[in-house]
């Protein structure tokens, strides 16, 4: 069958560690071309990967453009994600957008529609819908199993964790601080897990209280002059049937947070992530008392892997080329990234003017 012939905008972090270091060793896809305005970038990624018969492009309109390439992966900071997906896709290519989908409403919504009306596929980089945990607690949900889930927390705070490469504190570039980088990952697994995505109102605050701490953070410290967006963003979201969500996003915060902790209660149990492998701990009662357990996860006979952080970037894109090649649409969908999207603007103007922001529209 022949391969999915793929393109890579972006060669950074997750350009390479996920979609470059996939495509150079899958069996259904082949990378053809890749694009970044930093040659240096592309070079690093041709060494690491032996890559030998690729095209290297600095402007990324000349890979939307190139006729081979039928899927464009769009891997460069936030604020670009709008206009090359929608020259990929005037292009038309299908479309792989990392996460978030874009930094407004307005742009999600034209990216999915645009996407829709040309018959064309666009895929979103929430890879952890994948976790082998994650499917368990949203199948007790859809099973009844939990109850009525009428609250989650959507966590992402981590201690120190201010991402100082790139375009991570540009507001213009990221959009926003952590509240367009971690806690996209984190809203996507609620309102998953919870299987309600209908925001209705938002009430938000937003703090930089941090930017000027730079001490003992894993990546290094940052210039306070350039940190121009929020470090900490906190949010009660009331979803249409009432439930709530509560989100806690921080890069750094003097807690004991990480990311991947998020949690759901509903009426007969509640369940949360541990750790970043976001390993589940389901609590409930059994036989009149509390009890704690974690499912059982292979190795075991005639079981998929156990899926955790490090394989999901890769289940994830195995499942983006096969949505490709057989025509369907892949797990996680470009439309997914819209509520998210919604939810992220709305606390940024609750923030600013004090107020509880309605969100009227549905996707
Ligand atoms: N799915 C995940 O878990 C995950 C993890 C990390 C990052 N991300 C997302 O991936 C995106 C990139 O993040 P990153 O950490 O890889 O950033 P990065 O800075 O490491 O990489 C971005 C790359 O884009 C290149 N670039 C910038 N402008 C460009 C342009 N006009 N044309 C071509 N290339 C350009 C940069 O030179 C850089 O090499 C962000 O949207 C981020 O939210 C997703």
């Amino acid at each position: 069958m022949a391969k999915v012939k793929c393109g890579v905008i972006g060669c950074g972090w997750i350009g390479e560690l996920k979609h470059i270091s996939y495509l150079a060793k899958a069996e259904e896809a082949e990378l053809v071309a890749i694009c970044d305005i930093d040659q240096a970038v592309m070079e690093k990624v041709i060494k690491n990967f032996g890559l030998t018969n690729v095209r290297t492009y600095t402007d990324y309109r000349k890979l939307c453009a190139d006729p081979e390439v039928e899927s464009v992966h769009v891997c460069t900071p936030n604020g670009l994600h709008y206009e090359m997906t929608m020259c990929a896709l005037k292009n038309n290519k299908h479309v792989f957008c990392e996460k978030p989908l874009a930094t407004t409403t307005k742009d999600a919504v034209e990216m999915v529609e645009t996407a829709r009306n040309a018959g064309l596929k666009l895929g979103l980089g929430h890879q952890r819908r994948f976790f082998t945990s994650v499917q368990y607690i949203r199948s007790m949900v859809d099973r009844g199993e939990m109850g009525e889930v009428y609250f989650g927390k959507a966590l992402d705070a981590r201690r120190r964790g201010v991402p100082t490469w790139g375009a991570y504190m540009d507001k213009e570039k990221n959009g926003g601080g952590i509240l367009y980088d971690g806690a996209p990952h984190s809203l996507d697994l609620t309102m998953y897990m919870m299987n309600n995505f209908r925001p209705v109102s938002v009430q938000g605050k937003i703090f930089d209280k941090m930017k000027g701490e730079t001490a003992g953070n894993p990546w290094g410290p940052w210039d306070p002059e350039k940190f121009q967006v929020e470090d900490t963003g906190f949010a009660l979201i009331t979803m249409e049937n009432g439930a709530v969500i509560y989100l806690e996003a921080a890069w750094a915060i003097n807690m004991l947070g990480i990311a991947n902790s998020s949690l759901i209660c509903g009426t007969k149990a509640g369940a949360d992530l541990q750790g970043e492998n976001g390993v589940a701990r389901i609590n409930t009662i059994v036989n009149d008392r509390m009890v704690t357990f974690s499912p059982e996860y292979p190795p075991m006979p005639n079981t998929e892997p156990y899926i955790g952080e490090l394989e999901a970037n890769d289940v994830q894109m195995q499942d983006w080329v096969e949505a490709i090649r057989d025509d369907r649409e892949p797990f996680v969908q470009g439309k997914d990234g819209i509520p998210v999207v919604q939810i992220i603007e709305a606390v940024y103007e609750s923030a600013r003017t004090g107020e509880t922001v309605y969100i009227k529209e549905a996707y």
